[in-house]
């Protein structure tokens, strides 16, 4: 079967752990999206492992791992997270496959991700991975992918063009020195010296893959409302989140796509700035901030903390298909007296259902909350659905019906193990 894993919130909702869990049951997993900005935690044995671009499902000896079309590639990260794995005993070499149409992350589009941030009146809080830039060169049609890498004329070429025009913006618009040609071209050498083992036409490989029946799982980064389109606009990410960027971002087929398995948490968080309608008032915040260690596994930034939000969530099920959802880190509102879930925003009297496009109605929006009792026991290290306190039990059967969409699967912690499937 060929799944799908997208985030329903605004990312980090714990596709790392799930995707690690899935990829057991697959032959590969790929990455269709996104770039360093992402950033996916998997606890084994007690020890954390954080991905940025290579996908979560590395960690399972004999799966091989894609880096698609889609993504954006910065080759120094890629190539030390590469030691990292090794170090710790895994080896990436004949796992690892790199799409020769993903873009690269070059110096001047992390500068310029910083630049235009300071620049901006309204800040989005990007991650400064240089993402939005090289993404814009992609659409631009300057952009250079991995394989012009492995063509050193080519790359000096289009090296030099982009230059040419991006020094002269970098000076006139930004009063920064420009970059030079030479010193990016040797670094840019070198990288490509030590990845060309790894770039390969992976669009074939998926197809060839699912010819011979092997299973494949698409590995989502960032978050439904941090998509392009569908996101809380301008405050996104520059890539399409949703499900549907899967096809786009590996050349395979949607046609061949079996299920599409939502991640969401247990309550929400976004790292960054933008509408958040369900956010906590500051103290609790900062309570269940430190409760659930909700810090950037990219940038360390802490995340801003809410309550479920079922209207964004509801969203998110009908934007990607999602026929099954799994709720993640359960145990963080353990001890809670009451528990509130978003169902509606009333905005000058008026009341949405639907998730509203017009961040003024999203920004200003009272959220209308249902409460329900908590439960005050530890949910960790519970196994089995009917174990859980019965409190527990209804707040995810209520989720359930609100969404109109099976729970299969719910995170009691942060190992493999606690893990209850349903
Ligand atoms: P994972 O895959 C949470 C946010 C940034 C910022 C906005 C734009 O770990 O869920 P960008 O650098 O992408 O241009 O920043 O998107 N953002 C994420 N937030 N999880 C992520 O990835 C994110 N990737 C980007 O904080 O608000
Ligand atoms: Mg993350």
């Amino acid at each position: 079967m060929n799944i799908v894993i997208v985030g329903v919130q605004w990312g980090d909702e714990g596709k790392g752990k799930i995707i690690d869990i899935l990829s057991e049951k697959v032959d590969v997993v790929v990455r269709y999206q996104g770039g360093n900005n992402a950033g996916h935690t998997v606890v084994v044995d007690g020890n954390e492992y954080i991905f940025h671009l290579i996908p979560s499902g590395i960690l399972h000896k004999g799966k091989i791992c894609c880096i698609g079309n889609g993504v954006v590639v910065d080759p120094q990260v890629l190539l030390k997270e590469i030691e990292g794995l090794q170090d710790a005993g895994f080896t990436a070499k004949g796992r690892l496959k790199i799409s020769t149409l993903a873009h690269l992350i070059l110096p001047y589009h992390r500068i310029l991700d910083q630049l235009r941030e300071m620049k901006r009146a309204h800040k989005i809080g990007t991650t400064n991975r240089g993402i939005g830039p090289c993404y814009a060169d992609k659409i631009n049609r300057c952009g250079i992918r991995m394989v012009d890498l492995l063509n050193r004329s080519v790359f000096a070429d289009k090296l030099k063009d982009n230059l040419r025009e991006k020094n002269e913006i970098f000076r006139k618009v930004y009063n920064h020195p420009g970059f030079d040609f030479k010193k990016i071209y040797c670094e840019y050498m070198e990288y490509a010296k030590r990845l060309s083992g790894y770039i390969a036409n992976t669009a074939l490989f998926l197809n060839e893959a699912l010819r011979q029946k092997k299973d494949i799982l698409f590995e989502g980064a960032q978050g439904t409302f941090l998509d392009i389109d569908f996101g809380t606009y301008p405050f996104v990410t520059s890539s399409s989140t949703i499900s549907g960027g899967a096809a786009i971002g590996t050349g395979v087929s949607p046609e061949k796509i079996d299920k599409v398995l939502g991640v969401a948490k247990a309550y929400t968080t976004r790292v960054g700035e933008g509408p958040f309608p369900t956010e906590y008032p500051r103290r609790f915040g900062n309570f269940m901030r430190e409760k659930g260690a909700e810090f950037g596994a990219t940038t360390g930034r802490p995340r801003r903390c809410g309550w479920f939000d079922a209207v964004m969530v509801k969203e998110a099920v009908m934007l990607n298909g999602i026929s099954e959802l799994a709720i993640m880190k359960l145990d963080i509102l353990d001890g809670l007296k009451s528990i509130k879930i978003c169902v509606a925003y009333k905005y000058k009297g008026k009341v949405f259902r639907d998730f509203p496009h017009d961040t003024t109605v999203l920004r200003n929006a009272a959220p209308v909350y249902k409460e329900v009792p908590g439960w005050q026991g530890p949910v960790t290290g519970i196994g089995a659905f009917g174990r859980l306190p019965a409190n527990a039990r209804s707040y995810l059967k209520r989720l359930q019906d609100l969404l109109g969409v099976k729970i299969s699967i719910v995170s009691v912690g942060s190992g493999r193990q606690d893990t209850i499937f349903l």
